[in-house]
C-alpha cells in the first residue's frame, strides 16, 4: 500500500505583508504581495464552524421513528426524533438508476433552502426492496447498493454485498439546528419559567453568534438564528479522497486535524497562498474516494458557506503507532472520515458507487448535468492581458501574431475596454469602432472576448443599472434597500441572478441590438462573479442581503456566480437564435457549472510555485466535473522571467482551457517579446497545440457524453495502481497522452512515471520508447515538453499551420498509431462544423479507428452522423510495428480498392502511410499484407 497522502501536511511559510484592497484600487493596483489572511476568516472566527466543529464523536441524539416508515417504489420516508430536544426532521431516501441514491434531511414542517436549478430534472428512479424490523432497515436497489439504517443512534451504512462503502453519522456528527424564534428576555419573576416553545427546545444553549455575528467592522444580522446542517461520512478501505475545490492545494486531500478544514465559500482572495484549505472563486461540494478496489462519489448539495474537515487513521497516526504497525505487520483496514457543515440549508446528500471512476464520474455528470461542448475556438490558444489599450493595440497585437508565424484564435479585453467600468458599453476614445475592430480580427477567422462583470455601476444614466434598480432586480440590504456595494466602476448595484426573470432580462442585454457594438464574433468573461464586494465581509456580499422570495444571502452564496454563468449562456445562445455555442468563462462556479463553459484559477502570480500549483488544482476542478479549465499563463501578479514564462507557455498548452492573462501593472509579455530562441519555443508550444486540436476536441466531445475531464489523474487511467494514487505533477490529456510539464528553473531532467505493467510509452518527439511499470529520468531542455503516447492508442492530428483554428477545419488529418506489445491500437476521431448546435441533429462524424491484426480501419460509431468535411487522410505513422509490410492496400466506401506508399524505419519500427487520400467522413480500411 502506498504511504498515504491524507498525512503530509506542507504548511506554508506565513507571508506577513498586508495588502490594502483598496488602496490597490485606488493607486492604480499597487503590486504587493501575498494575501491578507486577516480578510478572511478562519473557523474559529465562524459562530457555525466553531459549533459544528466542537461536536465529539459519540452517541447521536438523532434517531428515526420506524412507526413512521413509509415506502413508495424508489422513495422511502420517516421521521426523525432530534431525541435531545424534540424536534421532528423528516428523512428521505431515494433510489436512482446507476448505482446512486440519495438521502434528504429536512425540518418537518418548516421552509428552508433547497438549491433548485443544478440537479438535472427526470431522474431516472430506482425501485428498493425493503425488509424492516423494529429497529433496523434494510433497502435495496436491483443489481446494486443496500443502505441499512440503523434507528437509534440514526446511522446509515451504504454497502455492496457484505461492504461497507460509506457510512453516514456512524461518528455521531449530525447537527441539525432547527428553526427557532428568538427568545426575548423574560420579564422580571418569570426567568425561570420555559418559554412558548416548550420543553422540547430548551436543550441549545445559547452561544455568541447566533442570532448576530460580527467580522472586523460588518454586522451579519441573523433573523432565522442558527441554522446550520452537518453531517459526518466515512470510507472504510479508502485512503486517499478528492474533489472538493476550490482550493490551492494538493490533488490528494489532506487530513485537517491540525489546520482548519477546507472552506467552500466563494471569494475574491487577492494573491492567494498555496498549500492551505483557504476557499476560493468556486465551490464544488462532491468528494471522491479512490482505492486500487473501486471509487466513490459523494455530493452534499448545498450552497450556502461549508466547511469539511479529514481525518484518516492511516495518515493521522502517530510516527510511534506506525512503527508498532510495521513491528506487528498489522494490516488495519485504512478509513478516511469526514464531517461537512454548511451554515443553512437541508441535507441533500448523493451516494455514487461507481464501482469504477468512469462511471462514478458518469453518475456524477448524470445527476448535475454533462459539460457542454465548446466551439473549436474556445480550445485553441487565447491572448489577453488587462489591458489591450485601445483599437490599434488590438490591431497591432493581432498583426504581430502573423508577422511571428505564431497561431492564435481569440484576443480579450478587459475592464478598461468600457466606459467607465460600464459592462456592456465602449470606451468612446479608445474603442470607438467596436464592430470594425470586432470585423478586421474576424476577417482572419479570429474572435473577441470583452469582460462582462455582475457589478452596475451606481449611475442612473448608465442603463443597466437603471433597468436593474427600476425593476426591482437588484439584491436588497436586510432592512430592505437595494444593497450597494464597491467594485471596480465604485458603487455597484447587484442584480439577483437567482431569479429567473432577472437572468432572462440580463440574457436579452447580450443581443446585437441591445449591446451596441457586439457582434456574432463577440464573447464573454464572467469576472468578479463569487460576487466581489471590496467592501464587504471577506471581500463578498453581507451574507443577510435578501434575494428572491426572502432568501438571504447566507443560503444562495455558492451559486450566485453559477447563475451570472448561466443568464450569460442563455444570453448569447439567445443572440444567435439559438444557433450558434456559447463561450463564457467564469471565475465563481459551483456543481454543473461544466453545463456553461469555461472557468479559469483567477489571480494567480508569475511564480514557479504557482506554476506547480496549477496542476493539482485543474486536476481538483476536473474529477469534480467541470473539463473546460484553465490557469493564467505566464501568472497574473508580476513579472515572469523569460524561462518560467517559456515553461508555462508549455504547460499551458496541454491544459484544457490555454489563456495567457497579466495584471495591469506588469510588464508587455506577448511571445514576440521574449529573446528570439524562447519566441521558437513558444511559437513550438502553441503550435503543437493547434496540431492537436483533434484530439482535444474528439476529448471535450467524449466528456460532453460521459462527464469525464479530458485532463486527468494518473490514477483515472490506471485505477489499480497505488503510487499514483497522490501524483499531481503529471497527469493524462484523455486516454492516450502523459504529460509532465516542466514546473522547476533550471531543469536539465525530470523524473516521469510510466505506468501499466507491459504498457509502452513513447516519447512523442523522439519516439523512444518507455516500458512501464518504471520511473525514469528524462534529459529535457528548454525545448523539451515531457509528452509520451501510451501504446495501443491512436491520436488524431492536424499538422498545417494555421493562423486560428477555424482555417483548419477543412485540413487534413494525421493518425499516429502507436502500437501496444499485442500490435493493435485503437482511438476515436470527432469532428463537427465547430462551432453550432447542428451537430445535436447529426452533423457530425464519430469515428472509432483501430489498428488490429495487420488491418487499420476507421469506422462510424455512431451512424446518426452526418457530418460532410472535405478533410482527407494525409499520413498515418504506426510506432512499435514489429517489420515492414510488403504492400499496404486501402479500401473504402468512396474508393476503389488500391496500394498506397509507405516507407519504413528499421532502426525505430516507425512505418508511415503518405497520402491515404480518403474522405475522413468515410469508413475505410487498410490492409497491411505482411
Ligand atoms: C480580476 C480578474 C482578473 C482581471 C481583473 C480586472 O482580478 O481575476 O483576471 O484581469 O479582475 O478585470
Amino acid at each position: 500500500m502506498a504511504a498515504s497522502y491524507v498525512g503530509k501536511k506542507t504548511w506554508p511559510f506565513l507571508k506577513m505583508s498586508h495588502s490594502n484592497l483598496l488602496l490597490h484600487l485606488l493607486v492604480g493596483c499597487v503590486l504587493v504581495s501575498a494575501v491578507d489572511r486577516n480578510n478572511f476568516k478562519k473557523c474559529d472566527q465562524s459562530s457555525f464552524c466553531k459549533r459544528n466543529r466542537k461536536l465529539q464523536p459519540g452517541n447521536s441524539p438523532y434517531a428515526a421513528v420506524m412507526e413512521s416508515v413509509k415506502i413508495s417504489d424508489s422513495l422511502i420516508e420517516m421521521d426523525v426524533l432530534n431525541t435531545a430536544n424534540g424536534v421532528l426532521l423528516s428523512l428521505e431516501l431515494h433510489g436512482m438508476e446507476m448505482n446512486t441514491a440519495r438521502l434528504r434531511i429536512k425540518e418537518s414542517g418548516k421552509k428552508r433552502y433547497e438549491v433548485p436549478d443544478v440537479v438535472q430534472p427526470h431522474l431516472i428512479k430506482s425501485r428498493w426492496t425493503v425488509s424492516q424490523t423494529r429497529d433496523s432497515l434494510e433497502a435495496s436497489l436491483q443489481n446494486g447498493i443496500t443502505v441499512r439504517l440503523t434507528a437509534s443512534p440514526l446511522r446509515l451504512d451504504v454497502m455492496e454485498e457484505d461492504n461497507v462503502l460509506i457510512s453516514v453519522n456512524s461518528r455521531g456528527l449530525m447537527n441539525f439546528e432547527h428553526l427557532r424564534e428568538k427568545k426575548s428576555p423574560k420579564p422580571p419573576g418569570e426567568e425561570g419559567r420555559e418559554g412558548e416553545e416548550g420543553e422540547a427546545q430548551q436543550d441549545v444553549a445559547e452561544e455568541p453568534g447566533m442570532w448576530e455575528e460580527t467580522y472586523k467592522s460588518h454586522t451579519d444580522h441573523k433573523p432565522k438564528g442558527p441554522t446550520s446542517v452537518g453531517m459526518d461520512f466515512s470510507f472504510p478501505g479508502f485512503d486517499h479522497v478528492y474533489g472538493i475545490p476550490e482550493h490551492a492545494d494538493s490533488f490528494a486531500l489532506k487530513t485537517t486535524v491540525s489546520t482548519d478544514p477546507y472552506r467552500l465559500y466563494n471569494l475574491d482572495v487577492f494573491e492567494y497562498e498555496l498549500y492551505n484549505p483557504m476557499a476560493l472563486y468556486g465551490s464544488v461540494p462532491y468528494m471522491l474516494a479512490h482505492s486500487s478496489e473501486r471509487t466513490v462519489g459523494l455530493f452534499w448539495l448545498n450552497s450556502a458557506e461549508t466547511w469539511i474537515d479529514i481525518s484518516s487513521n492511516t495518515a493521522d497516526k502517530s510516527m510511534f503507532n506506525r512503527m508498532l504497525d510495521f513491528m506487528k505487520r498489522d494490516s488495519e483496514v485504512p478509513q478516511v472520515d469526514t464531517h461537512w457543515f454548511s451554515e443553512s440549508g437541508i441535507i441533500d446528500v448523493f451516494f455514487l458507487l461507481g464501482p469504477t471512476t468512469e462511471q462514478v464520474m458518469y453518475q456524477y455528470a448524470t445527476i448535475t448535468g454533462m459539460p457542454s461542448m465548446p466551439p473549436l475556438f474556445s480550445i485553441a490558444y487565447h491572448q489577453c492581458r488587462w489591458n489591450y489599450n485601445d483599437e490599434d493595440d488590438v490591431k497591432n497585437v493581432d498583426a504581430k501574431f502573423d508577422e511571428n508565424d505564431i497561431p492564435y484564435d481569440v484576443i480579450w479585453l478587459d475592464i478598461e475596454h468600457t466606459d467607465g467600468k460600464r459592462y456592456m458599453t465602449w470606451d468612446s476614445h479608445k474603442f470607438s469602432h467596436p464592430i470594425e475592430m470586432q470585423n478586421q480580427v474576424a476577417a482572419k477567422g479570429r474572435k473577441m472576448v470583452t469582460i462582462v462583470d455582475p457589478h452596475l455601476k451606481k449611475d442612473s444614466g448608465y442603463h443597466l443599472n437603471r433597468e436593474a434598480i427600476d425593476n426591482g432586480y437588484v439584491v436588497r440590504t436586510h432592512d430592505n434597500n437595494d444593497y450597494e456595494g464597491w467594485c471596480w466602476p465604485g458603487s455597484s448595484s447587484y442584480p439577483d441572478f437567482t431569479r429567473a426573470d432577472v437572468r432572462s432580462w440580463w440574457a436579452d442585454k447580450l443581443s446585437y441590438e441591445n449591446y451596441k457594438g457586439s457582434t456574432p464574433n463577440l464573447f464573454t468573461w464572467n469576472d468578479m462573479n463569487e460576487p466581489s464586494v471590496f467592501n464587504g465581509p471577506e471581500v463578498t456580499m453581507h451574507k443577510d442581503t435578501v434575494h428572491a422570495d426572502g432568501w438571504e444571502h447566507r443560503d444562495v452564496h455558492n451559486v450566485y456566480g453559477y447563475y451570472v454563468h448561466m443568464a450569460t449562456v442563455d444570453g448569447q445562445i439567445k443572440r444567435s437564435g439559438g444557433k450558434e455555442r456559447p463561450f463564457v468563462l467564469s471565475r465563481a462556479f459551483f456543481a454543473g457549472s461544466q453545463r456553461y463553459g469555461a472557468i479559469w484559477t483567477g489571480d494567480n502570480e508569475a511564480s514557479w510555485d504557482h506554476l506547480k500549483m496549477s496542476i493539482p488544482m485543474l486536476l481538483s476542478i476536473g474529477v469534480a466535473g467541470i473539463p473546460f479549465i484553465g490557469a493564467d499563463v505566464g501568472g497574473f501578479f508580476k513579472n515572469p522571467d523569460p524561462e518560467l514564462l517559456t515553461r508555462w507557455y508549455q504547460a499551458g498548452s496541454f491544459q484544457p482551457f490555454f489563456r495567457a492573462h497579466a495584471h495591469l501593472d506588469t510588464k508587455r509579455r506577448e511571445p514576440w517579446l521574449l529573446p528570439p530562441h524562447m519566441t521558437d519555443i513558444v511559437r513550438k508550444a502553441i503550435r503543437t497545440r493547434y496540431a492537436l486540436l483533434p484530439y482535444w476536441y474528439t476529448g471535450f466531445y467524449k466528456s460532453s457524453n460521459t462527464g469525464s475531464p479530458v485532463m486527468r489523474p494518473m490514477w483515472q487511467e490506471f485505477p489499480e495502481d497505488e503510487s499514483t494514487f497522490s501524483m499531481d505533477n503529471q497527469y493524462m490529456i484523455g486516454e492516450s497522452l502523459l504529460v509532465k510539464p516542466v514546473t522547476d528553473p533550471g531543469a536539465n531532467s525530470v523524473s516521469v512515471y510510466f505506468p501499466g505493467e507491459n504498457v509502452v510509452w513513447y516519447d512523442v518527439n523522439t519516439l523512444e520508447k518507455f516500458v512501464g511499470p518504471s520511473t525514469q529520468s528524462v534529459f529535457v531542455n528548454l525545448e523539451k515538453i515531457p509528452v509520451y503516447q501510451r501504446g495501443g492508442t491512436i491520436v488524431p492530428r492536424k499538422e498545417r499551420v494555421r493562423r486560428c483554428s477555424t482555417l483548419g477545419i477543412a485540413d487534413p488529418y494525421t493518425l499516429i498509431v502507436a502500437l501496444d506489445t499485442k500490435q493493435e491500437a485503437a482511438g476515436q476521431l470527432y469532428m463537427d462544423d465547430g462551432h453550432s448546435f447542428d451537430y445535436k441533429s447529426g452533423l457530425f462524424q464519430y469515428k472509432h479507428i483501430t489498428y488490429k491484426n495487420n488491418i487499420i480501419q476507421s469506422r462510424s460509431v455512431d451512424m446518426n452522423g452526418r457530418y460532410q468535411t472535405k478533410s482527407w487522410l494525409e499520413r498515418v505513422v504506426v510506432i512499435g510495428v514489429a517489420r515492414s509490410p510488403k504492400v499496404i492496400e486501402l479500401s473504402g466506401d468512396t474508393i476503389s480498392t488500391h496500394h498506397v506508399e509507405f516507407s519504413f524505419n528499421q532502426s525505430n519500427n516507425v512505418l508511415v502511410i503518405r497520402k491515404p487520400d480518403v474522405n475522413m467522413a468515410t469508413d475505410w480500411l487498410m490492409s497491411l499484407k505482411m
